[in-house]
């Protein structure tokens, strides 16, 4: 167990929610939802002591960026000391809803990935919807918004996505709903692909 998750939860427990972090399984299982065969653009809400952020971080290659929002101090100042050395990733010390202003400091026009470990069942419902609006109009068309939970009750909140995957996993304890919450916006009926890394950024276009 993580000592350091374990005192956070104690000091604040609707926040962090859970008294330890996600299992190597669940890990490896989201990751798996993601495709890494080019640089992406990727934000994490709430990624507590860093298991998720770890992962991806391994996987996604050089030219992706990783955007971690985190509200509490003391995991936002560890996950500060974790990835100093690795430019591809920002510690925001701050709430998810920041997203859109945290996008445009940093010059990116469009999500390929939001993932999302923060208790949104306790989420009062008007921050609920306009969190699910900006996750939505963060993504690229394409992109995709993936949480794990232990209930499904978002699914319900998430309709303005046009469709939504869902599987139970039960190796974590507790065992977590993963859903997955596909922007699909279709173009003369086709998918749109996603688009690489570099030409998210607005830094980019008018470079
Ligand atoms: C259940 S813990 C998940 C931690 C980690 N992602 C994991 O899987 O082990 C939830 C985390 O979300 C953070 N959090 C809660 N609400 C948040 C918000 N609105 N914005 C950013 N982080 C938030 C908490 O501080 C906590 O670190």
């Amino acid at each position: 167990m993580s000592a350091l998750f374990f005192k956070r939860f104690l000091k604040r427990p609707f926040q962090i929610a859970s008294i330890i972090p996600s299992s190597k399984a669940l890990v490896k299982r989201v990751a798996r939802k993601m495709d890494f065969s080019e640089p992406r653009v990727i934000a994490e809400y709430g990624p507590g002591e860093g298991v998720h952020s770890r992962e991806i971080a391994r996987r996604m290659p050089a030219g992706s960026k990783l955007l971690l929002f985190e509200l509490d101090p003391a995991f936002s100042r560890d996950l500060q000391r974790q990835f100093a050395d690795d430019p591809r990733v920002h510690v925001i010390h701050g709430d998810a809803a920041r997203l859109p202003e945290e996008l445009e400091r940093h010059g990116i026009a469009k999500c390929d990935y939001i993932l999302s470990g923060i208790p949104f069942s306790i989420l009062e419902i008007k921050k609920k919807r306009a969190l699910l609006e900006k996750t939505y109009e963060a993504l690229a068309d394409g992109g995709t918004f993936i949480i794990y939970q232990i209930t499904n009750e978002l699914r319900q909140h998430a309709k303005l996505f046009e469709r939504a995957d869902s599987e139970y996993f039960l190796q974590n304890i507790p065992p977590m709903f993963i859903t997955v919450f596909h922007k699909t916006n279709h173009l003369n009926g086709h998918r749109r692909p996603l688009r690489r890394a570099a030409e998210f950024s607005t830094n980019h276009r008018s470079a």
